[in-house]
């Protein structure tokens, strides 16, 4: 088919047809695969590093279209240190929000789809009996004699059995916020290999997300203390409306909002750009998440709303001694947040390292580019370094640099294969042949 496309912009009805059959078979074996039901073991994994709390491996996530296959993420190795923010940082269209939507499994479906590779995810969850029930923690005595609260139903009533006395409860430890404790366990989960069903134990809970637009992720329709509730409601077990109403106010104290109350009881079109963007990180917050996917959390708020956005993140991660992935194209925040940095260019990563080694020693020509375009209040020049040429068309990308047709630094090897990843630290990576030893030498 190749053959006969040449020198053609367009496909013909047959063409079009061919890939359409061949796109549903490879959909069809990937969705039943999403579907099926699995034991444990067949997802459980160990992570490569046990101090990551995330580690990508060789994934790669395309769109099934009727033009050709996009490969939007084609590869990716990157990890998330326990504690570390991480910033990935790339041109529009490089395939950030697609890795991230990867990892929450978000991808839409079923033309969008997560093809292979892995994801490994250290989980903290719940500890589960035989039965696959949590395991409550007891608040006994220090005799050891359990101690025992009476039941209330939803309106705070206390219940009464069948002899009308009151029913009585086990007593469970409680967090500072009042949500009840139960035994925790770490496990590796191997993300790309889960069925859909069981992402429900992550999304939300381990791994939160925030978004551009809160707008988008917020419900129009459920008032705010509604849509706060539910994520205790839904994750923490045993919680009654009371439980999580209190943990919701709490939740939205802690990300400064002076009314919570009032908050509460309102709709989202009734709160404010950065309003609503405190309450999503309120409401990611809710879940005690361990990693927290942020994409473009600020591009829609102005600056100051911005510095008050960032601490907040900041302040979060401390908070739950978690990490943050961080998704812009905006390098002064990647500057001011993150510790390790991700370049993706046209779904690949061509250089990683730590923010100091990206910042003062970018290696890659795309990365120099990018740190030329970013102005500077110092600089003399009134005009912005702009990378010129294109992108690569994503359905029919070269099996050389992708970078080559806007590189001004090419040498002989860059008109052969792809160049491979090549370690010039402990931490800085770069996919370049400029660094590439044994084709230079
Ligand atoms: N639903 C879809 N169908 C087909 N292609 C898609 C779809 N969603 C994303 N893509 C393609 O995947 C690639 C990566 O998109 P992605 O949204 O990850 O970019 P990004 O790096 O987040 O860009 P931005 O900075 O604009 O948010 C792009 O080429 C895009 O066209
Ligand atoms: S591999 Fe060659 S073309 Fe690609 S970025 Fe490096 S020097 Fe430029
Ligand atoms: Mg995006």
């Amino acid at each position: 088919m190749a053959e006969e496309k040449k020198g053609r912009h367009y496909l013909t009805g047959r063409e079009i047809k061919a890939i359409v059959k061949e796109n549903n078979k490879v959909i069809r074996a990937l969705e039943k695969k999403k579907k099926r039901k699995a034991a444990e073991s067949e997802f459980l994994s160990t992570m490569k590093d046990p101090a990551n709390i995330l580690e990508v491996d060789d994934l790669h996530s395309y769109f099934f279209t009727d033009q050709g296959v996009v490969k939007a993420v084609n590869g990716v190795s990157f990890e998330i240190p326990q504690g570390a923010t991480v910033g990935v940082v790339g041109e529009s269209g490089c395939g950030k929000s697609v890795t991230s939507m990867s990892i929450m499994r978000l991808l839409q479906g079923p033309y969008g789809q997560i093809v292979s590779g892995n994801i490994r995810f250290k989980s903290y969850d719940f500890k589960r009996d035989g039965k696959g029930k949590p395991i409550p923690i007891w608040d006994d005595d220090e005799e050891g004699n359990p101690q025992y609260d009476e039941v209330k139903d939803k309106k705070g009533n206390v219940k009464k059995g069948k002899d009308g006395k009151p029913l009585l409860e086990r007593r469970q430890k409680r967090d500072q916020y009042g949500t009840r404790l139960f035994e925790m366990e770490e496990k590796v989960f191997d993300i790309a290999e889960m069925p859909t069903k069981e992402m429900h134990r992550l999304r939300g809970r381990q791994i939160a997300m925030i978004f551009q637009e809160p707008m988008t992720s917020l419900n129009p329709v459920f008032t705010i203390g509604n849509q706060l509730d539910e994520v205790t409601l839904l994750h923490f077990p045993g919680s009654s409306r009371e439980d999580a109403k209190r943990r919701s106010i709490e939740m939205l104290n802690l990300v400064g909002i002076a009314a919570p109350e009032r908050v509460y009881r309102s709709y989202p079109h009734e709160l404010s750009g950065g309003m609503r963007q405190r309450v999503m990180i309120s409401m990611a917050l809710a879940g005690d998440p361990r990693l927290i996917i942020a994409d473009e959390p600020t591009t829609a708020l102005d600056v100051t709303i911005q510095a008050q956005i960032l601490d907040l993140l900041r302040d979060l991660k401390k908070r739950i001694n978690g990490s943050i992935l961080l998704i812009t194209h905006d390098l002064g925040i990647i500057a001011e947040m993150a510790d390790y940095v991700v370049v993706m260019y046209a779904g690949r990563i061509i250089e990683k390292g730590t923010a100091s080694e990206i910042f003062h020693h970018p290696m890659h020509p795309y990365t120099i580019g990018l740190q030329k375009s970013k102005p500077t209040m110092d600089s003399e020049s009134d005009t912005l370094f702009n990378i010129p040429g294109n992108v690569p068309n994503p359905i029919d990308m070269p099996d050389y640099c992708y970078f080559r047709e806007r590189c001004s630094g090419c040498v002989k090897a860059c008109f052969g294969d792809y160049p491979p990843m090549v370690q010039v630290s402990p931490t800085h990576y770069v996919a370049c042949h400029l660094y590439d030893k044994e084709k230079t030498e």
